[in-house]
């Protein structure tokens, strides 16, 4: 078991990075830069975008900024009624904003075909898939279809969901002549999984569960996807890419599993290290919407620029690897 000690130190690693100013980056954005800033002048209007986990925190403000720049955009929520008060919220805020809900569990291989199946069957079309929702350091769970409850929600319920709606990406954005993008919300925490990586014959071990550790396996398993998609996307000739990122250390509700002493020691850094909300939301909507990452695939953003993810990622076996662990998942389902 790990203490409070070992977890705060580990997950607070990232966040002690030193902010580099505005000049030193190549995209001209920063951590500072506001999700409204990177999308700045950009004309969403035609596109449609589904943003999962976009009933609270970064999700929320993706979906908002989406609309703002026109965006058609589909909240996957599970909780519709959050949804719903979010969706009101948004076309307050923005005349004639198109926003819809749609109910997704992404814990829930039955509730990601679902979804998949209504969105279809709405004859909707899809240029931008935004993987955000996600949950973070959970005790030991087993999702509905018995597999460990932070690989099933942030990387398994996302795999499903980009796998089944992938045809309709690709006629979209053969229909329209306009690049589909694919964007896995990942973390900086992908560098604190297990020592082997992804724990392909224990994911449901509890004996040797660690919170932090499968949450940061969770996350290196959405860069391994977006790399692994990414490179079969440009094999096929596909004019869609797929990217991941780590939005920047955020107070949402997604810190609501740690103890008190750890919120403790979040604070005492937070004024100078954790981003606002806008800012958090910033890097997701710079690789959806900014035409400076046009054709960029398979790369790893923060704080709006390309970053260097852990050399663990370069390695193509273990994508592939994961990629057909999780096909073989989701089909015996
Ligand atoms: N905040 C940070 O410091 C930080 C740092 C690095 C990476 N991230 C990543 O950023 C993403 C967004 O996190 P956030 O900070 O905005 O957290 P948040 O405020 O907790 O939002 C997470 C969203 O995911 C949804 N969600 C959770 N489990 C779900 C499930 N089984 N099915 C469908 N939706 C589910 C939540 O729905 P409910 O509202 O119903 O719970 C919520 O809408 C996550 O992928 C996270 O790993 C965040």
């Amino acid at each position: 078991m790990q203490s409070s000690n070992q977890i705060s130190t580990e997950i607070l690693r990232p966040l002690k990075k030193k902010i580099p100013n505005k000049s030193q980056r190549a995209s001209g954005f920063s951590s500072r830069s506001t999700a409204e800033e990177v999308t700045h002048g950009v004309d969403g209007t035609g596109l449609t975008a589904i943003v999962t986990g976009a009933s609270s925190g970064i999700g929320v403000e993706t979906a908002r900024v989406l609309a703002l720049r026109g965006v058609h955009v589909v909240m996957a929520v599970r909780n519709t009624g959050a949804g719903a008060k979010v969706k009101e919220d948004i076309v307050k805020q923005v005349p004639g904003a198109k926003v819809d809900v749609m109910e997704l569990e992404l814990s829930s291989m039955e509730s990601v075909r679902k979804f998949a199946s209504e969105y279809k069957s709405a004859g909707l079309p899809l240029n931008l898939l935004i993987n955000n929702a996600g949950i973070m350091a959970c005790p030991f769970m087993l999702s509905k279809d018995n597999i460990e409850l932070q690989f099933a929600t942030n990387h398994l319920g996302h795999f499903l969901l980009t796998k089944l709606l992938l045809d309709t990406m690709k006629n979209t954005s053969r229909e329209s002549k306009r690049e589909g993008r694919i964007v896995n919300v990942s973390s900086e925490a992908h560098r604190y999984s297990y020592p082997e990586g992804v724990r392909f014959d224990k994911i449901n071990d509890e004996s040797s569960y660690s919170s932090i550790r499968a949450y940061g396996q969770s996350k290196l398993c959405n860069v391994l996807h977006a790399n692994e998609l990414a490179k079969q996307l440009k094999e096929d000739g596909v004019n869609i890419t797929a990217n991941s990122l780590h939005p920047g250390a955020i107070m949402t509700n997604l810190w609501g599993y740690f103890n008190s002493y750890l919120a403790g020691a979040v604070g005492a850094v937070a004024k100078y290290m954790v981003k606002s909300v806008p800012q958090g939301a910033a890097t997701t909507c710079y690789v959806a919407l900014n035409p400076q990452v046009a054709g960029v695939t398979g790369e790893y953003f923060s704080d709006s620029n390309i970053a260097k993810p852990i050399e663990l990622v370069k390695d193509t076996e273990l994508a592939k690897k994961l990629w057909d662990f999780s096909t073989k998942l989701t089909d015996s389902q």
